[in-house]
């Protein structure tokens, strides 16, 4: 086991073979907020490095709706219908409500109804927590197909006047098919960790059950995140270097193995210190966060989308993930990366997967009429009419299904 440390107990290796990512169209410059706050495109650049965002501007574009696009696309790429999903994990800071999760409608939206779904809150870590209790499901032979997403809409709990946190934050979506393989490599170790009490350093305070929602609490601003930057920026150059060097011990690897390096896009500062503390050369570093700001739970899985996208990722590469965020938390993956980095799709299967999404949009609309209809008429079998609707769209699907196997 110590010189393989990807191997799962049952033989079974966590693979990413599907990455998606959705943005907002509405890109918003610093310039723009030039006009909001008393601030300046030069100090957001020069202490940030952050140059534009994308902002969520339609009330149609959620946290849920982002994430749907996102994971529909690292379907397509997997080349893996949404039946076949196990297990979402969606990672996020911005849910769309306290409950139910916004998981869960995800996997309405994606009609993954085969889906067990849940929403993670580590904060910016969540994503790569998500990786790791990914890697636990398929190790442990509960799930072969695992979705995790991060998804933000932070744009809707910033406090547009509070210049030292509306600078940093964006919107947007990444999504990775996480699939049990026997193939070695794949995600080969994470770590996890979290030090509560600094829970107070970055914080939204109102609207769980310590600070309910009142009048006060909306007029004075408690559902807005508060944060103590020189506390975080202090706690993540420190936490970027001790989580990488921990997750490579895990691996077996060290600094030298990494091919390249995805941290959180916070900071391109909090980024320059730690990985020249960790003495990795900058060309195996990626960063996009000129372009979209800190999006937390997103930040990771977008950066990796387009570190694909640009080429920046080949078979056997050693890729390393390392995140913070609040709570205080942290977590690391070291990754090998064993699986084509690039897939072809046929015109039929395009049309079949948009007419499994449409399939998945009718079903949801049935079941929510006939829910709001009648939960008393029982069918034959003893199901109700909503029941009766949904085991009805199965077999309709799994028709479907097989008339891809055949083809
Ligand atoms: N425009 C102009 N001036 C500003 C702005 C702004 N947007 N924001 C702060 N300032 C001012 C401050 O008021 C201060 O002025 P003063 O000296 O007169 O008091 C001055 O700039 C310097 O302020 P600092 O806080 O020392 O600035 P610093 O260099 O630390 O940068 C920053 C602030 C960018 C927030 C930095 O501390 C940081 O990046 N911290 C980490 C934040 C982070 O990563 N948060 C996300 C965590 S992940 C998650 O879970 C969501």
């Amino acid at each position: 086991m110590d010189n393989d440390p990807g191997m799962m107990p049952f033989g079974r290796y966590a693979h990413i073979v599907g990455w998606g990512k959705a943005v907002p169209d509405r890109v918003v410059t610093n310039h723009e907020l030039e006009k909001i706050v008393d601030t300046s495109d030069e100090w957001i650049r020069t202490r940030t490095g952050i140059h534009q965002r994308r902002i969520a501007v339609d009330p149609a574009e959620t946290t849920a709706t982002l994430a749907a696009k996102a994971a529909r696309e690292a379907l397509e790429v997997a080349d893996v219908p949404a039946s076949k999903v196990d297990m979402i994990i969606l990672a996020t800071s911005s849910p769309e409500h306290m409950f139910p999760s916004t998981a869960c409608i995800v996997q309405d939206l994606l009609g993954a109804t085969n889906a067990g779904a849940f929403d993670l809150s580590a904060a910016c870590s969540g994503f790569v927590y998500g990786l790791s209790l990914a890697k636990g499901l398929i190790a442990s032979g509960q799930a072969d197909n695992v979705l995790v997403i991060g998804s933000e809409v932070l744009s809707r709990i910033t406090d547009w006047s509070d210049r030292n946190t509306c600078v940093l934050f964006g919107d947007g979506s990444g999504a990775v098919l996480v699939q049990s393989s026997p193939v070695p490599g794949g995600i080969l170790a994470t770590e996890n960790g979290c030090d509560g009490s600094g829970s107070d350093v970055l914080i939204l305070p109102a609207g769980g059950t310590k600070m309910p929602a009142t009048l006060e609490t909306v007029a004075s601003g408690q559902h807005f995140v508060k944060m103590n930057g020189r506390a975080v920026f202090r706690f993540a150059t420190r936490i970027m270097v001790s989580a990488t060097k921990t997750v490579l011990k895990k691996a077996n690897l060290s600094v030298s193995d990494i091919d390249l390096m995805i941290p959180h896009q916070a900071n391109e500062r909090i980024i320059a210190v730690s990985m020249r503390s960790l003495k990795l050369a900058d060309d195996k570093v990626f960063r996009n966060l000129q372009y979209y700001g800190n999006t937390s739970t997103a930040s990771i899985p977008i950066a990796l989308y387009e570190a694909m996208e640009q080429g920046r990722i080949k078979p056997n590469d050693t890729v390393v993930m390392v995140g913070f965020g609040a709570g205080l938390t942290w977590a690391g993956a070291a990754i090998q990366w064993s699986v084509p980095t690039a897939k072809e799709t046929s015109f039929w299967r395009e049309g079949q997967r948009s007419a499994s999404y449409g399939l998945a949009r009718a079903r949801s609309r049935l079941l929510r009429l006939s829910r709001s209809l009648s939960t008393s008429l029982i069918s034959d079998d003893g199901d109700t009419l909503p029941q009766t609707l949904s085991k009805r769209l199965e077999d309709w699907k799994k028709l479907f299904e097989s008339d891809d196997k055949e083809e």
